[in-house]
């Protein structure tokens, strides 16, 4: 379970997060949306601590992520928009091994996972190449894959489909589908709302949430009055 409560964010002297209370249960499937800049992902930055609320309180299956950042990063694993944001190695196979090492996971234990995960996300292949060398969705194929073999109770990606091509679009989907079937909560941020399969959607608008239900119960007027009726 994931608890926000009356969050407001600041950022030099800039109001960013405005008043924002939600809960997401363990399991549930739920959609992001808002137009750029409306605070989406400064709002799933605080889901595993790496941002604090200026006021209000974030908490992750009871913890709270200002006093328990480093047990809620196991518990809920972010997959960014950027990639480069997030690999570290330059080694394809070691840094998706980079968390399982993190956690004290045994050697022979990561090889096997690493491999396992390289092979679901379709990508064994890529296990010695150098980072530098992949293509931008290649790079997000390795960064998720990186979070997935933590084996997050939640995972939250950020408008993941951006750089990707059809058939790895295609992929990603079925995995987050999966994954959801065996009880992860998965929370997905994106800008179009056809990318949507999720039946809860909450909307933000100018750092504040617009709407909060099902995708049905979104009408002309919430999407326009959120700047959002172009899609
Ligand atoms: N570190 C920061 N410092 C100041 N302003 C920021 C920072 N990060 C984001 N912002 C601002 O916060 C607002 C929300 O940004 P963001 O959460 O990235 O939106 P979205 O993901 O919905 O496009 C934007 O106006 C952006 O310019
Ligand atoms: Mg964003």
């Amino acid at each position: 379970m994931i608890k926000i409560q009356e969050v407001y964010y600041e950022s030099e002297g800039k109001s960013i997060l405005k008043d924002i209370s939600l809960e997401i249960k363990q399991g549930e499937f739920l959609a992001i949306v808002g137009p750029n800049g409306s605070g989406k992902t400064t709002l799933i930055k605080h889901l595993n601590g790496i941002l604090s609320p200026t006021k209000g309180k974030v908490e992750v299956d009871g913890l709270d992520t200002c006093e328990r950042a480093r047990d809620i990063m196991k518990k809920v694993g972010i997959v960014f928009q950027n990639p480069d944001d997030q690999i570290i190695n330059s080694i394809v196979e070691e840094d998706v091994a980079f968390g399982l090492e993190n956690m004290k996971v045994s050697t022979g234990k990561i090889q096997e996972k690493v491999d396992g995960m390289l092979s679901k996300i379709g990508i064994s292949e890529l296990a010695k190449e150098n980072v530098n060398n992949l293509s931008f969705g290649q790079k997000q194929l390795v960064a998720l894959a990186g979070i997935l073999v933590m084996e997050p109770k939640h995972i939250v990606f950020d408008e993941p489909f951006s750089w990707l091509d059809p058939k790895n679009k295609g992929r990603i989907k079925k995995i987050m589908e999966s994954l959801n079937k065996a009880g992860t909560t998965i929370i997905m941020v994106t800008n179009n709302l056809t990318d949507i399969s999720s039946d809860r959607v909450v909307l933000l608008h100018k750092g504040r949430k617009a709407f909060d239900g099902e995708k049905s119960s979104l009408t002309k007027d919430i999407l326009r009055k959120a700047e959002m009726d172009e899609l």
